[in-house]
């Protein structure tokens, strides 16, 4: 098992990762009183709500209907029920047992039940292993927009059991493997390196890879979080090809792109945009597109007409004043947030992707 810290103070959790954790009995010891409130999917429950032991700990469960759909204000109150019919008082602690969905939402509950309550992340897709369940981000989307309803609130531990991974299907591995390539685009270029080297052994599940791939993901993450928790400024580092992948999501409904898939195309895009900036050399965009392309993940968007795109991203929450701000490469691991781009930069690359 690999142990990291998210060192926020008197906020900072454990992140365990490694196989065999869900029945390890390691959540017991986060869960303050002797009851929690295990949240979790139709999809996920069956698999793995039986197998995760906790200890000396009542676990009461709520189960939810499975997908993005239902991160919505409204499955929020099947768990507000749950608590407050379970009297659950503000020493309760939420389980959140799922994909990203379930640990946003459930956090978003622990967030916000009696003023805020603490909870435990047990991520069980790649995506929620390697980014969303680490940093405090929680939330549901409205109607009008995703993730428009949300707190920061930290969890008290995440558990990362990588054996869970064996159940993904390979559309959602490969999303999450999206969100690893931004980790060593942003600030690792070793782990570039590394990720390059054993795509292959990734891709077969070789479970010491998979759990590299998360503790590495992991280790960048926190240390971006614990040094601006509340996104003043590097933070928004994370949001790397984000601003392409939202307009993508947006256009089709998120409903046929996965999350990753659209970052996957964002990061591209954001790469040749560096490109065409000057900023970034040829064979770096060339390199990062390879490595998505072996992952299976897309790197051209669907047609969107230009001036689409550019309305949809200029919804984008880095958006100051109007000015569209956007994270861009100077290299390998070395990203850089900023609106101080030539316009006819971003104009060459949309229009390069018709
Ligand atoms: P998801 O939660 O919808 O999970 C994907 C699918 O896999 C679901 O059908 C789920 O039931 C299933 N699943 C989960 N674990 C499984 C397993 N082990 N075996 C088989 N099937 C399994 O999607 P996701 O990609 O995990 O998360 C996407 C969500 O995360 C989005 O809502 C996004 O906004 C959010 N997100 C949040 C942050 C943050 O910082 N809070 C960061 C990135 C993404
Ligand atoms: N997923 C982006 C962040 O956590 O800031």
């Amino acid at each position: 098992m690999r142990k990291l810290e998210v060192a926020l103070g008197e906020r900072s959790y454990p992140i365990y990762i490694g196989g065999g954790l869900l029945s390890s009995g390691i959540g017991a010891e986060h869960v303050v009183t002797d009851r929690a409130l295990l949240v979790s999917n139709e999809t996920v429950a069956p698999l793995y709500a039986d197998r995760l032991a906790l200890p000396g700990i009542d676990v009461q469960r709520v189960i939810l209907p499975d997908g993005e759909r239902y991160k919505r204000l409204e499955t929020c109150e099947r768990v507000y029920d749950a608590l407050i019919e379970g009297r659950f008082d503000r020493s309760a602690t939420i389980v959140a047992l799922g994909g990203g969905v379930i640990g946003d939402l459930a956090g978003f509950c622990a967030a916000t039940y009696q003023r805020g309550v603490g909870y435990i992340q047990i991520p069980t897709t790649l995506l929620a292993q390697v980014d969303s369940s680490v940093g405090g981000k929680t939330g549901v989307n409205h109607p009008k927009g995703k993730n428009m309803i949300g707190a920061f609130h930290q969890p008290r531990a995440v558990i990362a059991d990588t054996d869970v991974l064996a159940t993904l299907p390979n559309r959602e591995l490969a999303a999450g493997l999206a969100e690893v390539v931004k980790y060593g685009l942003i600030r690792d270029r070793p782990f570039f390196d590394w990720l390059e080297a054993e795509a292959e052994a990734l891709l077969r599940r070789d479970p010491e890879a998979l759990a590299h791939a998360v503790a590495e993901s992991c280790r960048n993450k926190a240390a971006v979080v614990a040094a601006d928790e509340r996104e003043a400024g590097e933070r928004a580092l994370l949001n790397l090809g984000h601003t392409f992948g939202h307009a993508i999501e947006t256009y089709t409904g998120y409903s046929s792109w996965l999350h990753g898939e659209a970052v996957a195309v964002g990061l591209c895009m954001a790469a040749r945009m560096s490109v065409e900036l000057g900023w970034l050399a040829e064979s770096e965009w060339e390199r990062t597109r390879r490595l998505l392309e072996r992952f299976g993940l897309p790197t051209e968007p669907p047609p969107i007409p230009e001036a689409q795109f550019r309305e949809l991203m200029s919804v984008d929450k880095k958006s100051r004043g109007g000015r569209l701000r956007l994270v861009l490469l100077q290299g390998v691991g070395d990203a850089v947030v900023t609106a101080d781009f030539d316009p006819a930069a971003l104009d060459r690359t949309l229009a390069t992707h018709p």
